[in-house]
């Protein structure tokens, strides 16, 4: 296709706004699914991501357009992750096309994903144009919402198209935006091939498929090609657009999108951002900004049922396959016996992968307390990344620790500020900023992660009724008074307990941790001593008290089956239990003792 007849775009919009609603009209309206065919949200290819209205693999779909000027176009979506912890790849995928298509839902206004993702076009170059979706509702109220597109993101919205994706008003109109007020792609065909390697996924029939976009040369089937980061070659099987289905073709020029399939068994081998060229006579430099994924929090993740492990391992190395980001080794706990500890993008990463094992898997997990990637300075100069608290030095070796921070921008109606404020001092917070728009506040906070990681979304939804938003990138590394917090339970320390606290914090924390196991661990026939403690000293203790005697006791003598049943019921009891010692933990306690609140 001739260059000046291809518009690459993206859709920016934070969850629910209706993006992928709009995709689905776009490739309706040009026939490129013939109606009946049309499922609901072709591009949200996983049950997960529907049911959780999360988009995660990036996507993309090809559509032929015949233009108001006569001219035969050809457009090409690539759908953007749209949550915070794919940030790098929401960069990438930005980088492969020239345009973006915002879209906000008029009856809501720019929430904080909106305005992310709208950075990385920025960043990007893109060519912007604004949309205003979902018209049709009583609530709309497209004046007031470009108004608030221009304070807070600073581009012209007076013009921007009103839509519907529901009923279909404004279809034709965005189709002839991304035409005339998009600007086409360049490149050079006689050139070494140049592209970039903009996602991958595993598929079970043809291997890892790799999408691509092409900046310089052609990519054609049979080539050999190199992939720069790890100079691997690869002999290209198959290329091909998506419609969205798969259709092959023979060749893919500068500015097109498509993808290749090269009998390449792990998505692992496939970076993100890479530069894939010729294997000889490639082009001489690599597309910058390449950066490999890089996990920034990590926990353990044990089954229920010990005997489920082998099932376990089986799940994360199949979803290992599909997502390179993930990563996991091995671990024993005493507590929890054989798990493994993995490393996420984030914290929505960490629960999607849960979710799907326990559900498409069927096994149930301990999850352990998400902990933030630490370093470790040791006395004699080197440093060490700690990613499991139960893994702490001695401290004795230790000359400081430095723990990640992030920038987080929060979105809030106004009589929530106050809340989201003191949330935010409450995790150790400094404000950066805090500006208005409307009767909405922005607050921008420097936070350290680990605050953040374990319950702070649903501390913040639930202070703002689920009306505030929240993204967040990470920043740097800085040193603090951290300390490593153990507790103990009947004098033995509970490895998947284990902590990282601030000094300050270590005391509050540690009471309530005691407290809450108290009342989670049942009482057992001795009295048990449950302990926080930092290095050698404790810093608080609670006792639960013994049992007076036997559950069944006092029915000796008495109806036989109604103690048969008591035992039953003991028995079930115990399913969800981990032995620990001499003491049963209810499955519950490890992740309900780690929230605060
Ligand atoms: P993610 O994929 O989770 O990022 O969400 P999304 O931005 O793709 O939103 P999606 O297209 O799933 O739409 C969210 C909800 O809004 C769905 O229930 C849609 O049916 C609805 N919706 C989308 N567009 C419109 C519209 O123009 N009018 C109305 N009334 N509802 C709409």
């Amino acid at each position: 296709t001739e260059l000046s007849k291809i518009r690459n775009f993206s859709i920016v919009a934070h969850i629910d706004h209706g993006k992928s609603t709009l995709a689905d009209r776009l490739i309706q309206e040009t026939g490129t699914v013939a109606g009946r065919d049309m499922k609901a949200q072709l591009l949200d290819s996983m049950d997960i991501e529907r049911e959780r209205g999360i988009t995660i693999k990036a996507n993309t779909v090809r559509i032929d357009y015949t233009a108001d000027d006569g001219q035969n176009y050809v457009l090409n979506l690539i759908d953007t992750p749209g949550h915070v912890d794919f940030a790098y790849e929401v960069s990438r995928s930005m980088r492969a096309v020239e345009g973006s298509l915002l879209v906000v839902d008029s009856s809501q206004g720019v929430e904080a994903q909106t305005l992310a993702n709208v950075y990385h076009a920025m960043e990007a170059d893109h060519e912007i144009v604004p949309i205003l979706n979902k018209i049709d509702l009583p609530a709309s109220d497209c004046d007031r919402v470009a108004e608030q597109i221009e304070d807070v993101i600073g581009i012209e919205a007076t013009g921007a198209i009103q839509v519907s994706a529901k009923t279909g008003q404004g279809i034709h109109e965005t189709l002839e935006a991304i035409v005339t007020d998009l600007p086409a792609p360049t490149g050079t065909r006689d050139a070494p091939l140049k592209a970039m390697l903009v996602d991958s996924w595993y598929d079970s029939y043809l291997g890892v498929i790799v999408l691509v976009r092409i900046i310089d040369g052609e990519l054609k089937k049979g080539m050999r090609v190199k992939f720069m980061s790890n100079d691997t070659l690869h002999s290209v099987d198959r290329i091909g657009v998506f419609r969205p289905e798969m259709e092959t073709i023979d060749v893919l020029g500068p500015g097109e999108i498509g993808f290749l399939t090269a009998s390449i068994k792990q998505v692992r081998d496939t970076r993100v951002g890479d530069t894939i060229t010729n294997d000889r006579q490639g082009c001489e430099t690599a597309l910058d900004g390449f950066k490999p994924a890089q996990p920034v929090v990590f926990c353990g993740l044990f089954p229920v049922d010990s005997a489920e492990f082998e099932d376990l391992r089986g799940a994360i190395d199949k979803l290992a396959l599909n997502d390179a980001s993930f990563t996991f080794e091995m671990e024993t706990s005493a507590a929890l016996g054989f798990g493994f500890r993995c490393g996420f993008l984030g914290l929505l990463h960490l629960e999607v992968v849960r979710d799907r094992i326990e559900r498409e898997y069927n096994i149930d997990l301990i999850t352990t307390a998400p902990s933030v990637v630490y370093h470790v300075y040791m006395r004699d100069g080197t440093m060490v990344e700690l990613h499991n608290p139960a893994d702490m030095p001695d401290l004795t070796h230790v000359d400081h620790l430095e723990e990640p921070r992030i920038k987080a921008t929060i979105l809030v109606p106004d009589e929530y500020l106050g809340d989201v404020l003191k949330l935010c001092q409450d995790r150790r917070g400094l404000q950066m900023d805090l500006t208005y728009a409307g009767s909405r506040a922005m607050a921008v906070y420097d936070l350290p992660l680990n605050e953040v990681v374990f319950d702070f979304y649903d501390r913040l939804k639930s202070v703002t009724k689920g009306y505030a938003s929240f993204d967040y990138q990470m920043t740097d590394y800085r040193e603090d008074n951290l300390v490593k917090m153990s507790i103990l339970v009947n004098d033995e320390p509970v490895d998947a307990l284990s902590m990282m606290v601030h000094r300050d914090r270590a005391d509050a924390r540690g009471r309530a941790m005691v407290e809450k196991l108290k009342d989670l661990i049942p009482r057992h026939m001795f009295k048990i001593p449950i302990q926080a403690a930092i290095g050698g000293k404790v810093i608080a203790r609670e006792t639960l008290s013994a049992l007076r005697k036997d559950v069944t006791a006092k029915c000796y003598g008495g109806d036989a089956s109604r103690k048969r049943k008591l035992l039953d019921k003991q028995k079930k009891g115990k399913k969800k239990m981990r032995q620990f010692g001499k003491v049963d933990i209810p499955q519950e306690a490890f992740i309900s003792a780690l929230k605060m609140d």
